[in-house]
Order: structure tokens, then C-alpha cells, then sequence
């Protein structure tokens, strides 16, 4: 499988344009109120780290990971904060035995504007009970919009919820058009709890979570 790493133009530009924007995607913002408090997060592909870093408060420590680390200097010496510099497409899998994340678990992993298949089954497997996946990236169509328009990068319909089928309850999902969005385009967004097999009920239903943070 081609991977996603190269260091074209197009590619680093639109990293670039991605580090400017230092605001947390509305999707994440509507459902980190699922993040446990004081659980371990992991920010995938975190670019300047803008999603973790939305969530360190909640958080007992926060895990980014990305093969480019310049934009994640100021977090070295942060007490929750651990920035590891690693290519996530390079051979082995990152949560595979020898991998940068292998046995590591989380209670909620982000994933945002990036997309390499593979990491699919690790990421849901690297999620503790109960861990939320909250993830947003560009999807088939965009290519007639803007980059990415590399196949390999563009999510086909229903991807998201075929690779938590049968494995997590899904909270949220949507795919389409974004005008008004951080970054425009066609975007697949998924929010999904690992909790199939918590379930209380008679019938086996995984329970029900809030769909927006809790009033007191
Ligand atoms: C479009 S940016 C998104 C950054 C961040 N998730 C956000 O939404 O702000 C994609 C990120 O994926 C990282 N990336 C691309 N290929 C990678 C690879 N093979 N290994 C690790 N990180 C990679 C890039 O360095 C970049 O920071």
C-alpha cells in the first residue's frame, strides 16, 4: 500500500496550511464531553497537536505522536504531555510488538485530517473498554475539490463504520460536504464508543451516553 509520507510540495503545504489552524475541529469539540476524565488520549497524526491539547486539562496524559514534531517542541516539558517522533507508515505498525505505541492503551485515541488503513484494526484494538475514537478525515469526492486527492487519503463511503462493525457502539456519524469547516471539503466524521461488550441490559444493548456534555 502506497503510504502517505512523502515530502512533495503539495504534501508540506498542506501540513502547513493545517498548522495554522490552532482551533480544535467542531467535531471533536461536540463530543469530548465522551472523553473519561482523567483518561490517557491519543492524538494520531497530531500535527501542531491542536486536538490533545484541547483535551489535556480532562486528561491524566496525553499521547502525540507524528513523524514531524517541530510544531510540538513547546509540549516536551509539559507534566501530561508525551510527544514521540515516529513514522507511523514505515514498516511496522506503531502498536505492533517493536512499535512506538505497542501495548500502549488509551481511553480515547483522535485522529484527524490523516489516514493511513492499516492503523485501523491497531487503533481500535489499542483502546482500553469503554474508549472513545473520534476521528474526521477527507473522503471520496474531495478530490474534485481540493487536496487530498489521493485515493489512498480519501475514505470511501462508510469506511469509518465498517472498521468499527461488530466492535464499537457508533455515537455519531456523517458524510458529506463541509463548507464551513476548518479545512472545506468532503469529510467522513465518526464518533464511536468501545463498549459492545459492557452492556447491562436484557438485550444486550451497549449503554446510552450522552449526546452533549451534562448540566449540573
Ligand atoms: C493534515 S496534518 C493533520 C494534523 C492534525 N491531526 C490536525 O488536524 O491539526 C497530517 C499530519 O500527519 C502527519 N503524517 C503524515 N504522514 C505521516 C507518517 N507517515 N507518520 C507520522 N505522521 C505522519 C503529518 O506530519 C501531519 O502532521
Amino acid at each position: 500500500m502506497p503510504n502517505s509520507s512523502d515530502t512533495t510540495p503539495a504534501t508540506t503545504d498542506v501540513r502547513a496550511k493545517h498548522l495554522r489552524i490552532t482551533t480544535p475541529s467542531p467535531w471533536l469539540q461536540r463530543f469530548q464531553h465522551l472523553i473519561a476524565q482523567q483518561g490517557r488520549v491519543l492524538d494520531l497524526a497530531a500535527g501542531g497537536g491542536r486536538h490533545g491539547r484541547s483535551v489535556l486539562d480532562r486528561a491524566s496524559g496525553v499521547v502525540f505522536i507524528d513523524r514531524d514534531i517541530q510544531a510540538l517542541h513547546d509540549l516536551l516539558d509539559h507534566p501530561k504531555a508525551r510527544v514521540i517522533e515516529a513514522d507511523l507508515e514505515g514498516g511496522t505498525s506503531p502498536f505492533e510488538a517493536g512499535g512506538a505505541l505497542a501495548d500502549e492503551r488509551f481511553d480515547a485515541v483522535i485522529v484527524v485530517n490523516y489516514l493511513y488503513r492499516s492503523l485501523l484494526d491497531g487503533i481500535i484494538d489499542a483502546l482500553n473498554p469503554s474508549g472513545v475514537l473520534i476521528y474526521e478525515t477527507f473522503a471520496r469526492g474531495n478530490e474534485a475539490f481540493a487536496r487530498p486527492r489521493n485515493p489512498d487519503h480519501l475514505l470511501k463511503s462508510g469506511e469509518l463504520l465498517t472498521a468499527v462493525a461488530d466492535k464499537m457502539q457508533v455515537i455519531a456519524y456523517e458524510h458529506g460536504r463541509v463548507e464551513a469547516s476548518d479545512i472545506p471539503g468532503v469529510k467522513q466524521r465518526l464518533c464511536a464508543v468501545k463498549d459492545l461488550q459492557n452492556s447491562e441490559r436484557d438485550d444486550g444493548d451497549p449503554p446510552a451516553h450522552p449526546l452533549a456534555p451534562t448540566t449540573k
